[in-house]
């Protein structure tokens, strides 16, 4: 029987999906999950693409079916289960094979995994995949980080199962060890922003205008053949106007009001918080899906303070742009946070390709994309994509409509965290004096710890403090 060029691991949800999408585009995959009837199940269920599958009860099975050199995916739960399966598969392979961890890893496990195997003669490297099950089977978008010839190994195969932009596939190379993985952490923390900051519009046509769900369904729609075209923004209007057959009312409105969250939006803040990167509409996120979890306390919280009622909704219009342009600045954020890491990790990673690979397959896959991947490969003037001639002239009469919105959700009392650090990082970022002088008076006069001077050169500067401190 034909060895199968490449072997899967760990056939949940998106295992199952990918190695279908693997065998689809020609290639013979040897499958092999811890529980054995997943996998009877899995091929039972993988019709006329059956042929192409190798079950295996074991991981030995698994590893004697297969081609050499060895490929194998790994595509279980993130943290222990993976080293799990490494730990059984390595004394089972020959020196040289290649294991290929493709679930959300944290970029720091990918870099270990890939040093200790390394020590051992093993291939390893990490890739990020995104698009769901929908894309793990029909084309995903995919991050690869590791040796580069390592991945010349399977490229056609990598190729072959993502999604395609305009013919050319949403997958590439990005950078050694855990680059792959970390930009795949950095796309998920823009997504947990991209989707605050559709809810938190959801908020205010909600409690501030009153909409109902259908209604709002129907306004996504209509945004997603405008500007704000997107994955995101189209599943909103989905969610928005499905119902719910067992209580026929609106799905939203049965859907409990706590987000959970695995674990990728907050190491994106952990690592922009060691990189000293502003990543305050991603923390906003993250912080959000916190507060959704406390029901009990803002429960409680409900009971103890008036509601405020000054504010007044801005229309349709305003809230359309006032999402373009947090949109634009939240992108903004998460593409300095990604040179940074590549800067301190040495990766040379190509944000323009990065931004390339993210217009098909991924979650936060929109029209926007494509405009900011040539903004990027034209250069962004100081670093940064609001400066970008197209994205400046949006924001030049965009950030008017963020301001009426951001300013309205707080004279209301409707949350708009992620809305409001987006204009505040705009401000901050288009502000040429700021209030950093305050700062270095008080820290030079608590603690002498010196200032520079505007009218000469020098640093170590201090205040006539003594005479204050009397
Ligand atoms: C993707 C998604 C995918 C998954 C995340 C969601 O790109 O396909 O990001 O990786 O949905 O794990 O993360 P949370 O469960 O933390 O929301």
């Amino acid at each position: 029987m034909e060895r199968a060029r490449i072997g899967l691991v760990g056939l949940g949800t998106m295992g199952a999906a990918l190695a279908m999408n693997i065998a689809e585009k020609g290639f013979p995959v040897a499958v092999h999950n811890r529980t054995t009837s997943v996998t009877g199940d899995f091929l039972e269920a993988s019709g006329k693409l059956r042929p192409r599958f190798t079950g295996a009860v074991s991981a030995a099975g698994l590893v004697a079916s297969l081609a050499t050199p060895r490929a194998i995916i790994i595509m279980v739960q993130a943290g222990a289960p993976v080293d799990a399966v490494i730990e059984e598969l390595v004394p089972l392979l020959d020196q040289d094979d290649l294991l290929i961890d493709a679930g959300n890893a944290d970029f720091h496990d990918t870099r270990r995994r890939e040093a200790e195997l390394a020590a051992k003669g093993i291939r390893f490297f990490g890739m990020g995949v995104s698009g769901g099950e929908e894309g793990a089977r029909h084309g995903p978008s995919i991050m690869v980080g590791g040796p580069a010839e390592t991945y010349a190994r399977v490229q056609d195969i990598i190729e072959a199962i993502a999604a395609k932009y305009e013919a050319a596939p949403c997958a590439a190379h990005l950078g050694p060890n855990g680059a792959g993985h970390f930009v795949k952490t950095v796309h998920n923390g823009i997504e947990y922003g991209d989707m605050q900051m559709i809810a938190e519009v959801w908020g205010l046509l909600r409690d501030g205008a009153g909409m109902r769900p259908a209604e709002a369904g129907d306004l996504f729609a209509k945004w997603d053949e405008g500007p704000l075209k997107s994955y995101l923004i189209e599943i909103t209007s989905k969610v928005l106007s499905a119902t719910d057959p067992e209580t026929g009312r609106p799905m939203v409105e049965v859907i409990r009001d706590s987000a959970g969250q695995k674990g990728t939006g907050r190491w994106t803040l952990i690592e922009a918080l060691r990189l000293g990167e502003s990543a305050t509409t991603i923390e906003a996120a993250v912080a959000a899906r916190s507060f959704s979890s406390m029901r009990a306390a803002r429960a409680k919280g409900a009971t103890l303070f008036d509601a405020p009622s000054e504010g007044s909704v801005p229309g349709v219009s305003d809230l359309e742009t006032a999402l373009l342009a947090a949109k634009i600045i939240a992108y903004g954020q998460g593409l300095s946070l990604l040179t940074a890491a590549s800067e301190d990790f040495n990766w040379g990673l190509d944000l323009a390709r990065i931004a390339e690979i993210w217009r098909a397959g991924c979650i936060i896959r929109s029209a926007l994309l494509d405009d900011i991947a040539k903004a990027v490969r034209a250069g962004l003037p100081e670093g940064q994509l609001i400066f970008a001639p197209a994205f400046a002239e949006i924001l030049a009469s965009g950030v008017a409509p963020l301001r009426r919105t951001v300013a309205a959700a707080a004279m209301s009392g409707i949350p708009a965290p992620a809305l409001s650090a987006a204009l505040a990082y705009f401000d901050q970022m288009t502000r040429a004096r700021g209030t950093a002088d305050l700062i270095q008076g008080q820290r030079d006069f608590f603690g002498a710890h010196g200032f520079e001077r505007m009218d000469k050169p020098g640093t170590g500067f201090h205040g006539p403090w003594a005479m204050s401190k009397g």
